[in-house]
C-alpha cells in the first residue's frame, strides 16, 4: 500500500468515528469524506462500506449515481460546463467538447498534471449569458470555443507571470 492509501484510509477513519454505522449515514459520510479528500478514492469506498456493512458495490452505485461525486482528484482549477436547458440551446455540448478537446480529457478527469479538471453542472442561474462555463467557481458568459482558448491563454499568462515573479525574488 502506498503512503497516499495509507493517507486516504487514515483520513476516511478519522472522519468514521464522528457517526453511527447506520446505512442512512452513507451519503453524509461520502459528502464528508469528499469534502476532506476532494473526491472519493477507491480506499475511502472500502473503509466507508466496511464500516457501514454494505458491499463496497452498494458505496460505488451511490457515488456514480449523484453528480456531487468524484471518482478522480480535483485539479488546481475547476472548469464547469453548464448544460442546463438554456445553455444546452445556445451550445453546452459544443463548449463542453472544446474544453475536452483543448484540455484533453474527459467530463469528471483532471488533467495529468492537475492544473485542470472539467465537469458539467445544471443550470446555475445565470442563463442570460448562456453558454454559461463555471471557472473556479466564478460564472463565466457567452462561453464558446473561441473563448475557451482565450479563458486557457490567460491562466498560461498567469502562470507566466508568476513564474516570472519567482525568478526575481
Ligand atoms: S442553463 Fe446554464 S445557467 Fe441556466
Amino acid at each position: 500500500m502506498t503512503e497516499e492509501q495509507t493517507n486516504v484510509e487514515q483520513q476516511t477513519k478519522q472522519i468514521l468515528k464522528r457517526f453511527g454505522s447506520g446505512k442512512k449515514n452513507l451519503i453524509p459520510i461520502l459528502q464528508r469524506v469528499q469534502g476532506k479528500l476532494g473526491y472519493l478514492p477507491r480506499e475511502a469506498m472500502l473503509e466507508i462500506a466496511e464500516f457501514l456493512d454494505i458491499p463496497a458495490v452498494d458505496v460505488y452505485s451511490v457515488v456514480t449515481f449523484y453528480n456531487q461525486f468524484r471518482l478522480n482528484p480535483p485539479g488546481k482549477h475547476s472548469i464547469r460546463v453548464c448544460l442546463g436547458t438554456a445553455c444546452h440551446m445556445k451550445g453546452g455540448y459544443i463548449t463542453l467538447d472544446a474544453w475536452k478537446r483543448r484540455l484533453d480529457i474527459d467530463s469528471g478527469q483532471a488533467t495529468p498534471d492537475r492544473e485542470f479538471d472539467l465537469d458539467t453542472v445544471a443550470c446555475i442561474g445565470c442563463c442570460v449569458m448562456a453558454p454559461v462555463t463555471v471557472v473556479d467557481d466564478k460564472p463565466e458568459g457567452k462561453v464558446e470555443p473561441t473563448r475557451v482558448d482565450g479563458i486557457l491563454l490567460a491562466f498560461e499568462q498567469e502562470r507566466e507571470r508568476k513564474s516570472k515573479e519567482g525568478q526575481w525574488k
